[in-house]
């Protein structure tokens, strides 16, 4: 199977985890393209989405399924994304698509967070995809030092925004090994907006695709 055959799998087998008449967390990227698109045939059972990003947002009402604003509810029964990099305790990187703090927050809002991906996401330790910051632009030299320090190398995403307007950083060479501990420093540092260490907002569950077929984790 191609890997792109593996993300339409983990799309379809997320459908499981959607909740009849309520509304639903939705994620940004490929393997979150095809969740929306298996989202569609079961539109008319769900009271509709809340998105991470415009392109999901445009994915969505394209098919007619009804997206509210994250401030419009309270609670989310559950989020539904992809990820860069997953590690065997649920951690991740994300922002590989520049939606990092879109995802954050409506993750946030959500009681669980289901990741989908195609099993070379599943890594031992979190830092060989490069870490994406986003970043207000008058901080990103000062960011970028600090993570020199860490013995990471930081470089602004040629040509791309994200949909808050900023510029994003990816920092490669780092080794994650205490993930939550190094979102919980990267977010004390000024002009940090979000890092894409996604640890305090870790997967409850990952559904990850496989050539045997969906295999199911749980965190
Ligand atoms: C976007 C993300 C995506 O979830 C991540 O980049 C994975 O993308 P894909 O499903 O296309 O492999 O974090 O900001």
């Amino acid at each position: 199977m191609t890997q792109d055959e593996l993300k339409a799998l983990v799309g379809r087998a997320a459908l499981e985890h959607v909740a009849e008449g309520g509304w639903v967390g939705v994620g940004t990227g490929s393997t979150v393209n095809h969740f929306i698109d298996a989202l569609a045939t079961m539109k008319h059972r769900i009271r509709g989405a809340v998105s991470s990003s415009e392109a999901s947002t445009a994915r969505l009402r394209g098919h007619g399924i009804e997206v509210v604003d994250a401030a419009a509810v309270d609670r989310l029964p559950v989020y539904i994304d992809g990820a860069d990099e997953i590690d065997h305790r649920g951690h991740m990187v994300k922002g590989g698509g520049a939606a990092l703090t879109r995802e954050k927050i409506v993750a946030d809002l959500a009681e669980r967070f289901v990741c989908i991906a195609d099993e070379s996401k599943l890594v031992p330790v979190l830092g060989r995809f490069p870490l994406p910051v986003e970043v207000i632009p008058m901080a990103a030299p000062q960011v970028a030092r600090r993570f020199a320090a860490l013995g990471g190398q930081a470089a602004l995403r040629v040509g791309v925004l994200t949909d808050n307007g900023h510029p994003i950083l990816d920092v490669r060479g780092l080794q994650i090994t205490d993930p939550l501990a190094m979102e919980t420093e990267i977010n004390q540092w000024p002009g940090v907006v979000t890092v894409g260490i996604f640890a305090r907002h870790r997967a409850a569950v990952c559904l990850l695709g496989t050539p045997g077929g969906v295999r199911t984790l749980t965190f």
